[in-house]
């Protein structure tokens, strides 16, 4: 089963809890070995309760991991929209040496040379396999930026694609992005799927469902024979 756990919460602030302490506990085992934990980290709003209590319980240990997004809208890192600016708020990474952060967002770059360059740094970095990836979903099936209709959409799904990130444009997004690519997704030693919200439910429900993998993209996750996804929800 490519769902290894469904977790129900009575409330939002309560999968807070559990997530935020879950994630810093597999970071912790890392730090043990005295190695950089790794972690890439989903964008959009769902996240900022857990990034807000991960921020703390990490403490000094954050020194010792490497941070990277699973997805960017190709905007400047000071503009609203931008994921890296919301990952850094809300874990208090303003001051985070910017070599233990990936950032997706290159100047003068478009979404295309920016994952280019971005799929070049991660494999010279050498934190493959990810410790732990947090996806989050969206109304129409996508996660991380495998939209509906991406103009990439089948390059950055295939399960043997070289590239680790692909830039996405999508009927669904409202600007140019850049996105992780399944493999590297796949084979995070823990995966995340965090969800909020009946609607999100029902779309979860459904993708679990047959039909086509392109129309629901993050069946390709569901899909893929590797996974072993936790879930986290709340109403
Ligand atoms: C982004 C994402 C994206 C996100 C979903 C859910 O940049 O938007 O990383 O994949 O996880 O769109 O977003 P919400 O949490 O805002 O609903």
């Amino acid at each position: 089963m490519p769902v290894e756990a469904f977790n129900k919460f009575e409330s939002r602030d309560l999968l807070a809890e559990a997530l935020s302490d879950r994630i810093a506990e597999l970071l912790d085992l890392d730090f043990a070995s005295g190695a950089f934990a790794s972690i890439a980290l989903s964008g959009g709003s769902t996240p900022k309760g857990v990034l807000d209590r991960l921020g703390s319980k990490l403490g000094a240990n954050r020194e010792m991991i490497y941070f990277a997004m699973v997805d960017e809208r190709n905007v400047p890192p000071d503009d609203d929209r931008s994921n890296e600016k919301m990952i850094r708020n809300h874990l208090g990474l303003q001051q985070h040496p910017s070599s233990e952060f990936l950032s997706l967002y290159v100047d003068k770059q478009d979404a295309a040379g920016a994952a280019e360059i971005a799929h070049e740094k991660l494999l010279a970095d050498e934190e493959l396999p990810f410790d732990v990836v947090t996806l989050g979903m969206g109304t129409d099936g996508h996660t991380a930026s495998f939209f509906p209709g991406g103009d990439n959409l089948k390059a950055a799904t295939d399960p043997g694609t070289q590239k680790l990130f692909m830039p996405m444009l999508a009927p669904g997004a409202e600007e140019p992005r850049i996105t992780l690519t399944l493999p590297p997704i796949a084979t995070a030693k823990n995966l995340f799927l965090h969800i909020e919200g009946d609607q999100k439910l029902a779309v979860f429900e459904e993708a679990l469902k047959d039909g086509p993998a392109d129309d629901m993209p993050i069946r390709h996750i569901l899909r893929h024979p590797d996974v072993k996804l936790q879930v986290y929800w709340a109403g």
